[in-house]
């Protein structure tokens, strides 16, 4: 298929064109100064420095959710495994209490944790940036977690699966010794 060029920028192209990047999904999470935990699905995160240790991600200006990040100090990233997408399309839904029947532990800095992902990481607040109708969020690491797992991936507008390449080899590999 050749290369579809545009010289105009469309938002349909635009998204669709970013989209061939392949992502992880994360929840990202903070408490509100109502205490109460709070969260939602991106996809927008990415590390950014080693020294210090920073990341960010990045939030629709219109989201209800980003005056409890901006108030919270901190928040969480937890870096979803592939059988959590139940729980990403959870924290992306509007009008519901996302936190309700989920469980979920306080993390040393206050923020909500959830069990289970690949990894968490708990962030200061650094700095915030206005980008267009996104606002960055970016925070330097306090402390993570993480352990061995399959990542949950988001590619072309949709939820996919990571396979190493080393593993695709070996599954080759083994089916060909199965057949000799
Ligand atoms: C896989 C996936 C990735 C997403 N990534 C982002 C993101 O990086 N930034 C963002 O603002 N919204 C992202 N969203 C949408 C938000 O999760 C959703 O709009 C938000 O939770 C709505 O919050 P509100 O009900 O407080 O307005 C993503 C949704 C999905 C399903």
């Amino acid at each position: 298929m050749p290369l579809v060029q545009s010289a105009t920028v469309d938002p349909k192209q635009f998204r669709k064109a970013c989209g061939k990047f392949v992502t992880g999904v994360t929840i990202v999470t903070t408490r509100g100064a109502d205490g109460a935990p709070h969260g939602m699905t991106a996809n927008s995160f990415t590390s950014v420095s080693l020294d210090p240790p920073l990341v960010l991600f990045c939030a629709y200006r219109k989201i209800r959710l980003l005056e409890h990040f901006l108030q919270g100090g901190y928040f969480g990233v937890n870096i979803l495994s592939e059988h959590q997408q139940e729980l990403s399309n959870r924290f992306a839904k509007a009008g519901i209490n996302r936190f309700a029947g989920v469980e979920w532990y306080e993390g040393k800095t206050g923020v909500p944790l959830l069990p289970g992902v690949l990894a968490t990481l708990e962030c200061r607040l650094d700095q915030t940036s206005e980008a267009g109708d996104h606002q960055i969020l970016i925070g330097e690491a306090q402390y993570l977690g993480f352990r061995e797992g399959t990542p949950l991936a988001y590619f072309g507008g949709g939820y996919s699966e990571v396979i190493p390449a080393d593993a695709r080899s070996r599954l080759h590999r083994d089916v060909f010794i199965e057949f000799l």
